[in-house]
């Protein structure tokens, strides 16, 4: 198993601590992965230096959220766009054929994305507005969420479109999916009001932490 972050020595932490809070866990076989996914070349990066012969399981979780910065990523996207859906779309995409593979030679093989049910905050993707600066009316709260919604949008089409294109091709054995992990704690307690108010028009009984396993049964 491979932990991807940025930064080798607190994803060198994380194990750690896994290995501490877990003792009866075999954490032999746990290894760190350098991933930036803010931008694409780090991103892709990031894959090529995944160098095992099979890839069962890719889970891409890693996420920003209500990031006020107003510049565009190096790559000129919004951030939140940026880290969200493009970067795992590069890393995701350039680990595919491994992923095919791996599926092939052992009969199947999985990836999840993580999403989020703040993808009801917007209607559809401002193509025009994420390849620029961000304004003042889309900052703060409300604006944060639009922009990481419009991300989180992205990142279920994305999944759904993968899984699409698979079974154009006849391949029928990787499983696509995009799962909403339950509410922790990087939404405030206000984002938790709204959301919670949304999905129940939509989707009861989404609550952590049983819905934080959501992601396990994929
Ligand atoms: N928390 C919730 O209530 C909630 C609700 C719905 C969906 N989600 C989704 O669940 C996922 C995890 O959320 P969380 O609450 O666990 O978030 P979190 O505690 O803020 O963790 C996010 C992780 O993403 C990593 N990350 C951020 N930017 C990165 C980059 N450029 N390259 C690589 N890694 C990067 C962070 O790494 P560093 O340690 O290096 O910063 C951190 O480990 C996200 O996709 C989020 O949208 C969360």
């Amino acid at each position: 198993m491979y932990l991807a972050g940025r930064g080798l020595s607190s994803l060198q932490d994380s194990i750690t601590r896994l290995k501490t809070t877990y003792p009866d866990l075999s954490t032999s076989n746990l290894h760190p992965l350098e991933l930036d996914l803010s931008s694409i070349a780090t991103s892709v990066a990031g894959a090529k230096s995944f160098l095992e012969p099979r890839l069962d399981i890719l889970i891409a979780n890693a996420g920003i959220a209500l990031d006020n910065n107003t510049a565009v990523s190096s790559d000129g996207w919004e951030r939140h766009f940026q880290t969200n859906h493009l970067g795992h779309f590069a890393f995701i995409t350039t680990l595919l054929p491994l992923v095919e593979d791996t599926a092939k030679e052992y009969g199947e093989a999985r990836i999840a994305v993580v999403a989020s049910v703040g993808y009801t905050f917007v209607n559809g993707i401002d193509f025009d507005a994420i390849r620029k600066e961000v304004p003042p009316n889309m900052l703060g709260f409300i604006g944060g969420m639009k922009r990481y919604g419009q991300s989180k949008l992205a990142n279920i089409l994305f999944a759904l479109e993968i899984a699409r294109r698979l079974r154009e091709r006849g391949v029928e054995n990787v499983w696509v999916n995009a799962v909403h992990p339950g509410e922790i704690t990087l939404l405030h307690f206000v984002g938790l009001v709204l959301i919670r108010w949304k999905v129940r028009l939509s989707l009861p009984a989404l609550e952590a932490p049983d819905s934080s396993l959501g992601f396990l049964h994929l």
